[in-house]
């Protein structure tokens, strides 16, 4: 059976080398997640590892995704810490692996991650995403509204500049 759940950071340690595992999947499949290919286990493992010091922090939260024991999916949020901003949190990194895209896991993941921004007592969620993605519909889809446009702001595993498309939600 599918779940979606928010780990704290000794429940994701023991799957660590699946999430390492979920990055390197789309970065090698050419998606703009922060890497370009080929991302090693290290540095994905680094990646990781500083995200579970978040988690830890309480700075960030992790939702995971998955089934009869893969992991095939993840979304967080991070916690804005400023004074003003704390009603604020940033969407990051909605991975969901190649073996189980269109299923409806990213709407699980973006339906779990709103009720735990909820929770936590955010209201305004931010993210952005690049320009022409599948997950630019998929954020409108999900009742997000776009914000702006931002030009030549990461670089594509082709190392073409892309633009990226801001987005807001009020909760
Ligand atoms: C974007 C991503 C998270 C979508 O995950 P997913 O689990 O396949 O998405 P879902 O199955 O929940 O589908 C969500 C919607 O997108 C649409 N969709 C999904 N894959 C699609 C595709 N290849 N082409 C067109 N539409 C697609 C679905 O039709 C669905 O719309 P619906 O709910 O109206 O039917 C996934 O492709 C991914 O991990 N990409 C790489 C990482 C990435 O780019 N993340 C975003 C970073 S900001």
């Amino acid at each position: 059976m599918h779940k979606v759940e928010r780990l704290s950071e000794e429940q994701a340690r023991p799957i660590l080398p699946k999430l390492v595992a979920l990055l390197q999947d789309s970065v090698h499949s050419g998606s703009s997640v922060g890497f370009l290919p080929p991302l090693t286990f290290e540095a994905a493992k680094a990646y990781w590892l500083e995200t579970l010091n978040e988690v830890a922090q309480g700075k960030r939260i992790l939702l995971v995704s998955s089934e009869a024991g893969d992991v095939t999916g993840a979304v967080q949020l991070a916690l804005v810490t400023k004074q003003n901003g704390l009603h604020r949190a940033e969407v990051q990194k909605l991975l969901v692996h190649t073996s189980f895209r269109n299923r409806g896991i990213a709407r699980a993941l973006m339906g779990a991650v709103e009720e735990s921004a909820r929770a936590v007592g955010r209201t305004l969620l931010v993210l952005d995403t690049e320009q022409g993605s599948i997950a630019e519909k998929l954020y409108e889809k999900c009742g997000y509204t776009r914000a702006g446009i931002i030009p030549q702001y990461a670089r594509s595993a082709d190392y073409s500049l892309i633009s990226t498309v801001l987005f807001y939600k009020l909760l």
